[in-house]
């Protein structure tokens, strides 16, 4: 276990901005993260633990607590072995610290079918079942079986099935355990929830073809029709070109990419307050990727809801690509969705940006954008 106490949280964030940290640990084993968590818990100190840093809106201000990094990394195949069947798909067991893009490319590498188009996400596979990551029309909520946790209410390692995980468009029972005292068993978490992830099972489809394309965009890149197939590394190929071109792959030379991905997740409204909206305003239809288990099994399409973007009512609210340049804290040049450090910009720049954001898509469309990465 390595303890420092020089550590910044912009050295640890991809929006690379936050202050000082009390206690650092870089942890190297389960047992040294279980340790720092209950160390930290007996302290009643703030715990954050922290994979990729790609989902955290730090602050200026020390972080009087104890950040944990799970620097671990690990990915089983727990398939019988050659002679034993496989024809039910795959299991993979995957440590909640290493790298997701790790994952999707030994998936398509190995045949596993269902994350291909989530190629390219930063951060790490622990936090992916948290917030159900998704893009390009998947989620893991299609793949994950399930969880190990370590509990921080009950004190003790836990097994959380796919059922128990609700997951839903960014979010889960996990993350509810942020905000709300019931979901947190009596009282609400933070910054980092009830449960440390420690590993997580997926179970996949055979086939080097990927699941069918079920976003419009993606299918226009690969010239299919949506509800066709490809093989899976193509896909992955034309999701990293659509995200380099929104600059959501990180790199370090390029400004646009300092940012934590999408900072608003997209409203779900009522029918009746979508259709309040201006008619050129995007609606989409709400889906459940919990019951895509079948190949082919399109997520059956949750009524009464409708989705709209929330980069268009940015943009349309007078926040176009750029706004706030030269900076410090300025929209990505590329996607409003971004908001992105210019290279000198604080906490303050990004979270002044936000509010700013918030405020005049509130006021021009009376929608509240929430954001989605978590505020220390
Ligand atoms: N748009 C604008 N201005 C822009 C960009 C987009 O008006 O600068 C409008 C366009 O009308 C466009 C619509 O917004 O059609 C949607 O944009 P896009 O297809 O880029 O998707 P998104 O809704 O912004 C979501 C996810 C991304 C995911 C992409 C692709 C959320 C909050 N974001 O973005 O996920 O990669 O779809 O599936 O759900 C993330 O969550 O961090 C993330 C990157």
């Amino acid at each position: 276990m390595k303890e420092s106490r020089m550590t910044r949280l912009s050295d640890l964030t991809t929006l690379r901005i936050g202050g000082e940290i009390a206690t650092y640990v870089e942890a190297a084993s389960e047992e040294e993260i279980i340790t720092a968590v209950q160390q930290a818990d007996d302290d009643g100190a703030p715990l954050l633990v922290l994979g990729g840093g790609s989902n955290v809106v730090a602050s200026d201000e020390r972080f009087e607590g104890v950040v944990v990094r799970d620097v671990r990394t690990g990915m089983t195949d727990m398939n019988p072995n050659e002679e034993g069947s496989c024809c039910g798909g795959a299991a993979l067991n995957v440590v909640a610290g290493q790298p997701w893009d790790d994952v999707v490319q030994l998936a398509i590498a190995e045949e596993w079918m269902g994350i291909e188009a989530l190629s390219g996400i930063p951060g790490s596979t622990g936090a992916t079942p948290i917030q159900n990551v998704g893009a390009y029309g998947q989620e893991v909520a299609e793949t994950l079986s399930s969880i190990r946790v370590w509990d921080r209410l009950e004190r003790r390692p836990r097994l959380i099935a796919l059922f128990e995980m609700q997951l839903g468009y960014r979010d889960s029972m996990m993350k509810r355990t942020l905000h709300s005292a019931e979901a947190g068993g009596g009282r609400i978490w933070g910054p980092t929830g009830r449960y440390v992830v420690l590993d997580v099972n997926f179970s996949f489809r055979l086939a080097s073809l990927s699941a069918p394309i079920r976003y419009a965009e993606l299918a226009r890149t690969l010239d299919v029709a949506v509800g066709e197939r490809v093989p899976s590394s193509e896909v992955r190929k034309a999701v990293l070109q659509l995200r380099r071109g929104k600059g959501m792959v990180l790199d370090a030379a390029d400004h646009d990419t300092w940012s934590a991905g999408s900072f608003f997740t997209n409203p779900i409204l009522s029918e009746k307050a979508a259709a309040a909206l201006p008619a050129d305003a995007p609606r989409y239809e709400v889906r459940d990727h919990t019951a895509v288990r079948q190949i082919g099994g399109q997520a059956p399409v949750v009524p009464g809801l409708v989705k709209t973007s929330a980069a268009w009512l940015i943009d349309h609210a007078g926040f176009t690509k750029g706004f706030g340049m030269p900076g410090p804290a300025a929209l990505s040049t590329k996607h409003v969705l971004a908001l992105t450090n210019r290279g000198e910009a604080t906490a303050s720049d990004i979270r002044a940006l936000a509010d700013q954001v918030q405020k005049g898509v509130a006021d021009a469309f009376g929608v509240e954008l929430v954001p989605e990465p978590v505020y220390l």
